[in-house]
């Protein structure tokens, strides 16, 4: 039975996963280096910090900086981030995201979101998309990233719903490997291998239905 799908966002409701990584890409190319889309892949899901860490390696640049030097870098890249979310609007809304959430909800299942980013709160608002959710968790609210399952964790428990009644929707590896230390199933959204531990795989939401999901994994 399903009562509850969490979903992550950037990736997977929202085209964000892209302004993510452009914002990182111009501020490694400002240290002097080139970030690549495929070393980008690794910050999917990750915290703010953690991501730093992540391109300052790629750069042969883990420890030249401090602690606050490194705050001020993050800041500098989420300044240029938030540019990009500043223009964005409803129609930037990945295809069949939204059918998709109100199919569920009209099922009587639970619309959770469960990401990493401090920013949720600003892009579900540009992009009108509060009222599909029952309840939000997002990076203002836990203490440990992905890989850890606090995220999805405190999701169900705002629904009411335990782990196992619950599906993840997720386009990185952290977060499925989060859904499945909660106990959860998941669904790896966007066909990347690295989600192979996923319970089912998902190119887009576009043509898909909660009746495939229960007939696929339930
Ligand atoms: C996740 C993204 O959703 O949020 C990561 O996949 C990002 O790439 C993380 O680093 C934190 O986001 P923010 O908006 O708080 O910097
Ligand atoms: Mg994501």
């Amino acid at each position: 039975m399903i009562a509850c799908c969490l979903f992550d966002l950037d990736g997977v409701i929202v085209d964000t996963a892209r302004y993510h990584y452009l914002a990182w890409a111009s501020l490694a190319r400002e240290l002097g280096f080139e970030f690549t889309p495929a070393a980008g892949e690794a910050t999917k899901g990750v915290s703010r910090m953690a991501s730093l860490d992540i391109v300052l390696r790629a750069g042969g640049m883990d420890n030249r900086f401090s602690p606050a030097e490194k705050e001020r870098l993050a800041a500098e890249k989420n300044a240029r981030y938030l540019a990009y979310v500043a223009s964005m609007t409803p129609r930037e809304v990945l295809p069949g995201a939204v059918a998709f959430l109100r199919d569920v909800r009209a099922h009587g299942v639970l619309t959770v979101l469960g990401s990493a980013s401090k920013n949720a709160g600003t892009i579900l608002d540009r992009c009108e998309l509060r009222p599909l959710f029952d309840a939000v968790v997002d990076g203002t609210g836990v203490s440990h990233p992905k890989p850890d399952p606090e995220v999805f964790v405190k999701g169900a428990s705002a629904a009411g719903v335990r782990p196992e009644n619950c599906v993840v929707f997720e386009d990185a590896a952290a977060g499925i490997e989060a859904a499945a230390r909660a106990g959860m199933r998941s669904v790896g959204i966007g066909g990347s291998p690295l989600l192979a531990g996923a319970t089912m795989q998902l190119d887009g939401f576009e043509g898909f239905t909660f009746e495939m999901l229960c007939r696929e994994i339930d």
